[in-house]
């Protein structure tokens, strides 16, 4: 009988929403109202020839690359995040390798790590989820290939500093750091460049959080020149689509949108921060365009939070099963309507639930 391979059969199964999701998508991390109004321009006047060819990836990639201030040999244009982190496995991980995450984190690193056969040692974040630097970088062993880390984190919204990562870059020279800033325009801080010094260093960046571009799938892997050719061998050639790539240079056009989305969502999470504050419901201070809370003590406690919100037409992610977040919840903010919205259901979901508490333990 036909049987897939070992290392495939170990891999967590993730069961991702593929459909009906109805409500306010408060539950992954998107913008919750579009992209660019000229992306949308682009999408209307898009030439047909452009779906009959193999998309040509040149000169958006030269694009992208442009605005970020790097080289095109420096630059990959990739299916979202997911597919940099996919690469990044097919390019370093052998089977018995490790790849070091910290946890909690966002599951596709192990994924992506577990089917290549490697192990994954996870490194659990310290008190109110601080970045393990020491930790981790005592877990680095021989056989360390690849590191991941997501700057801010998700689920927390933690971040590390420059200094912890350009430690872990200087202490583990035979693994690739990846340095997953899906959350960057929210935070402001990068690592770009910092391969010029440690070749070993990778930065990945998405149109699919504050850009609104989820849906079109598009994500830069940037690093190394060298390193990058190995990387771009096992890419597929024509990995971004056509629709994508005409848009990227609109994208990346209309910087004015992305701010001002991003001003709107850090007012969301102030606002948030306070009502939480108020109720005495345990949060984490985030840098990225969600905040987790504890609104409970168990996974029940989540889910009825969860279910309440769903009532009230507000998605919103449980995230008990992950590593110290028990009773916990992830709400992603949007713009003053949506942020007004979820309050207004919080609030009375606060009260339903009889779940305001203090500061609870984590
Ligand atoms: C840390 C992190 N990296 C990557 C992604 C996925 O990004 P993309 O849509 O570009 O694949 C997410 C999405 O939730 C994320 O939280």
């Amino acid at each position: 009988m036909l049987k897939p391979r070992e290392a495939v059969l170990a891999v967590p199964l993730y069961h991702p929403p593929l459909a009906g999701r109805e409500g306010l998508r408060l539950d992954f991390n998107e913008n919750t109202v579009g992209c660019s109004p000229r992306v949308l321009e682009r999408l209307r006047g898009l030439d047909p020839e452009q779906l009959v060819k193999y998309p040509e990836r040149g000169p958006a990639e030269a694009a992208v690359a442009g605005f970020l201030g790097v080289p095109s040999d420096e630059v990959l244009l990739t299916n979202g995040v997911d597919e940099a982190i996919h690469l990044l496995c097919e390019t370093y991980l052998e089977a018995d390798d490790e790849a070091v995450i910290v946890v909690p984190t966002y599951s596709m690193y192990r994924i992506y790590a577990m089917a290549t056969g490697a192990r994954v040692v996870e490194v659990a974040a310290g008190e109110d989820f601080a970045f393990p630097a020491e930790t981790l970088i005592e877990r680095v062993s021989g056989r360390t290939r690849l590191i991941c880390v997501a700057n801010p984190n998700n689920p927390p919204g933690s971040v590390a500093s420059r200094e912890d990562l350009l430690r872990i870059a200087r202490s583990a020279p035979d693994a690739a750091l990846l340095v997953d800033e899906a959350y960057y325009e929210f935070y402001g801080q990068t690592m770009l460049g910092a391969w010029r010094e440690l070749p070993n260093v990778y930065v990945a960046r998405t149109f699919s959080k504050a850009y609104g571009m989820a849906g079109l799938r598009l994500g830069v892997l940037a690093g190394d020149a060298e390193q990058m050719k190995s990387v771009r061998r096992v890419a597929s050639p024509y990995n971004v689509n056509a629709v994508a790539l005409g848009c990227v240079p609109e994208a990346i056009a209309d910087q004015g949108y992305v701010e001002g989305y991003v001003a709107e969502v850090r007012e969301g999470r102030e606002r948030l921060k306070k009502a939480l504050g108020v109720y005495g419901i345990r949060f984490w201070p985030s840098q990225a365009n969600f905040i987790l809370m504890r609104v409970g003590l168990t996974k029940t406690d989540s889910a009825k939070f969860v279910e309440q919100m769903r009532r009230r037409g507000m998605l919103v992610r449980d995230r008990s099963s992950d590593h110290g977040c028990e009773g916990c919840v992830r709400i992603t903010l949007g713009p003053k309507e949506h942020v007004d919205r979820m309050l207004a259901a919080l609030q009375e979901v606060v009260e339903e639930l009889g779940i305001a508490q203090g500061a609870s333990p984590r």
